[in-house]
């Protein structure tokens, strides 16, 4: 008795943790593309990310979105997606690293899905960021010093995750690993 009981309640929350999302949020540079399709494989789940659903409804790209509508345009629009996607289930959400910002966003993300933070010192994300051309934000005179002054803005509201992992000096195996184990404790 007490044993069917245990399985039917372990079927319950596998269910439960099948149906939520698996979103990754962090600043640009942390690694949430390479390790969300590297986890869609793994989970055998779709991956969708937000600055790519984002182009394709615009028909451009962020950079252009950024110099011709402005980031206040490009925020809606980021809103709009995440609207359209949070009702969705089972599937993985690679989220642009301002997605967290908006309150909305968060809500209804965190309402839906498992969400983990990857974290990386300012150091390591200059460095992972400084060969690529395509983030408006890091256009600066002085992008360390940029990311800086972001990472303290922002921090709080990444911190609102349920997870967060520690991504600096370890590769994108070692990251999805440890998202995981987390997964597995669920
Ligand atoms: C942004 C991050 C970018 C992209 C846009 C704005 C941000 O996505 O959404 O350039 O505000 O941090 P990635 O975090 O995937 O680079």
């Amino acid at each position: 008795m007490l044993k069917s009981l245990t399985i039917v309640t372990d079927k319950k929350s596998i269910e439960r943790v099948m149906a939520k999302n698996i979103v990754l949020i962090g600043f640009m540079g942390a690694g949430k593309s390479v390790a969300a399709n590297e986890l869609a494989k793994r989970l055998q789940r779709d991956v969708f990310s937000t600055d790519a659903l984002i182009e394709k409804r615009e028909g451009r790209t962020i950079a252009e979105i950024f110099e011709h509508s402005g980031e206040a345009y490009f925020r809606k629009v980021e809103n709009t997606v995440v609207r359209d996607i949070v009702p969705r289930k089972g599937i993985i959400i690679d989220c642009g690293g301002g997605v967290f910002l908006n309150p909305e966003n968060s809500k209804s993300l965190k309402k839906t899905s498992i969400v983990f933070y990857l974290s990386a010192t300012p150091k390591i994300l200059y460095e992972r960021t400084k060969a690529h051309s395509h983030r408006p934000l890091l256009k600066a005179h002085d992008p360390l010093k940029k990311i800086k002054e972001l990472l303290k803005i922002r921090e709080p509201f990444y911190q609102q995750a349920d997870h967060i992992i520690h991504t600096s000096g370890k590769t994108n195996t070692q990251v999805c690993d440890e998202i995981m184990e987390f997964l597995k404790d669920e």
